[in-house]
């Protein structure tokens, strides 16, 4: 009779009587997740088993068998014709029991100088690393969106604000471009972490290698790794590499969020800068008028639980002994999940920005209040007057209380009024009140004049290859 038969477990069962209770079998298994690292262990299996026969611990014979028997669990997988069972706890037996029942003994030959401890920890890297290939492509699609729009909005004045007060005049290709160098970031920081997801713990075995002659190096080129990690104790319990890449989520995602509430914001009828498009709005079941930007309102909410993965993973590490302990299963969940919310929130925003349309007359009429231009008022008593800065904020601080009692804009004052304030004014101050010269001045590096956020498009799409 097999270990199953006694209801002892198939995977480890020699030592023991009796089975897991039922309890035990639902704290246990992870089947129910981790099958989504099916295609990664299957890759990982071919590879050891490449690799056990190129050194001549399996025959060519029991390696071809086990990369046809692979070949076609990966197919029924494929076609949901494949059947998990949570008694086998996790994707890596059940694979290597079907696996079994296909071809007999090579497949347990399989497991020679592995352990499921360096083999899940390869699963994974290759899952992230695929993943992170994808984030990638995802927020370069973003960056794009955003530096079309800004390329066909450098010019469109609009008010720049700090405490979200009225500051100066921008432009909203400006304001986007900040953006476009958030994510540019973002993706700096997801290449770093995959070049330390990029590295082989396969060949590690429970912890502390093997007696076998295996060739690490091998496994790590055949499954593209830059290179074998230099210790196998490391190899198998350490999962910075994933608290990394929840950490770099979490930054994004933050990002996104903050971008979001902008569009939330502007898309207010108080505001009325932007209108999302119908397909990023939502009704509401009862009244008929309301466009609701629910998409830009989830992707500012993401971070919530970006953040709680991120939490997650590193509590269930903090203190934990090497080398590994069964509490490292609970790794996958909060990736899979800060992966999958990630990428939602990466695409839903590059659909709202590429269909948002911009409402250049509310962007220009908002420039109307708040005297956008007090500071160039300001720095014009600095540069023609030679005033110091603190009492030529002091003195254009007067006029815009002088403007607000008149009810009227900075340019709409006259010059008496103003040489009554500050009698050293002349006439020329006149032609710095206007918020196109006021936008139109700040050439500086970086600056927001429509040419300086010009160059800043044209570096961008250079520097990241857009
Ligand atoms: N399902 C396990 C995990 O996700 C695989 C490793 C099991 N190793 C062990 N020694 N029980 O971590």
């Amino acid at each position: 009779m097999s270990a199953k038969e006694h209801g002892k477990s198939a995977i480890w069962g020699g030592r023991f009587a009796g089975g897991p209770s039922q309890l035990m079998q639902d704290i246990n298994a992870s089947i129910s997740y981790d099958q989504k690292l099916y295609a990664q262990d299957i890759r990982g299996s071919k590879a050891h088993a490449t690799m056990l026969a190129a050194t001549g611990i399996l025959t060519a014979e029991d390696e071809a068998a086990i990369h046809s028997g692979l070949s076609q669990i990966e197919a029924e997988i494929e076609a949901g014709t494949f059947t998990f069972d949570a008694t086998l706890e996790d994707i890596h037996m059940n694979i290597e029991t079907r696996l079994s029942e296909l071809i007999g003994d090579a497949a347990r030959r399989l497991h020679t100088a592995r352990s499921r401890n360096d083999q899940v920890a390869t699963d994974l890297r290759l899952w992230l690393r695929d993943r992170l290939d994808d984030i990638d492509t995802a927020l370069s699609h973003l960056q794009s969106a955003l530096i079309t729009q800004a390329d066909a909005h450098a010019d469109t004045l609009m008010p720049g604000f700090t405490h979200l007060q009225t500051a100066q005049p921008v432009t909203f290709g400006f304001h986007l471009m900040a953006y476009v160098e958030m994510i540019g970031r973002d993706r700096g920081r997801m290449a770093d972490c995959r070049a330390r997801v990029n590295e082989s713990p396969l060949g590690s075995a429970a912890l502390a290698g093997t007696s076998f002659p295996i060739n690490r190096h091998q496994t790590a080129d055949l499954l593209d790794f830059s290179r074998p990690m230099e210790n196998a104790m490391d190899a198998v319990s350490s999962r910075d590499f994933a608290i990394e890449f929840l950490s770099a989520a979490a930054i994004c995602a933050t990002h996104l969020s903050r971008l979001a509430e902008e569009i939330v914001i502007w898309s207010t009828d108080r505001f009325a800068f932007i209108s999302l498009s119908d397909a990023f709005t939502t009704g509401s079941s009862i009244m008929p008028q309301k466009r609701n930007p629910d998409a830009a309102e989830l992707v500012r909410a993401k971070p919530g639980r970006i953040m709680g993965s991120l939490v997650t993973l590193l509590t269930v590490l903090k203190g934990l002994p090497l080398a590994y302990g069964k509490d490292m299963q609970e790794d996958k969940e909060p990736v899979f999940d800060a992966e999958a919310n990630l990428m939602l929130s990466v695409t839903a925003m590059t659909g709202m920005i590429e269909d948002m349309s911009v409402n250049h007359d509310a962007m220009r009429q908002a420039l109307t209040a708040g005297h956008p231009t007090a500071t160039d008022l300001a720095d014009f008593m600095v540069r023609e007057l030679s005033m110091p800065f603190r009492d030529a904020h002091h003195a254009s601080g007067s006029i815009v209380a002088l403007a607000d009692k008149k009810g009227c804009t900075l340019e709409e004052l006259s010059f008496d009024d103003m040489v009554a304030i500050e009698p050293r004014l002349n006439d020329k101050v006149m032609g710095y009140l206007s918020v196109e010269g006021a936008a139109a001045a700040r050439t500086s590096f970086g600056g927001t004049a429509p040419d300086e956020v010009r160059r800043q498009i044209s570096v961008a799409r250079k520097n990241y290859n857009l």
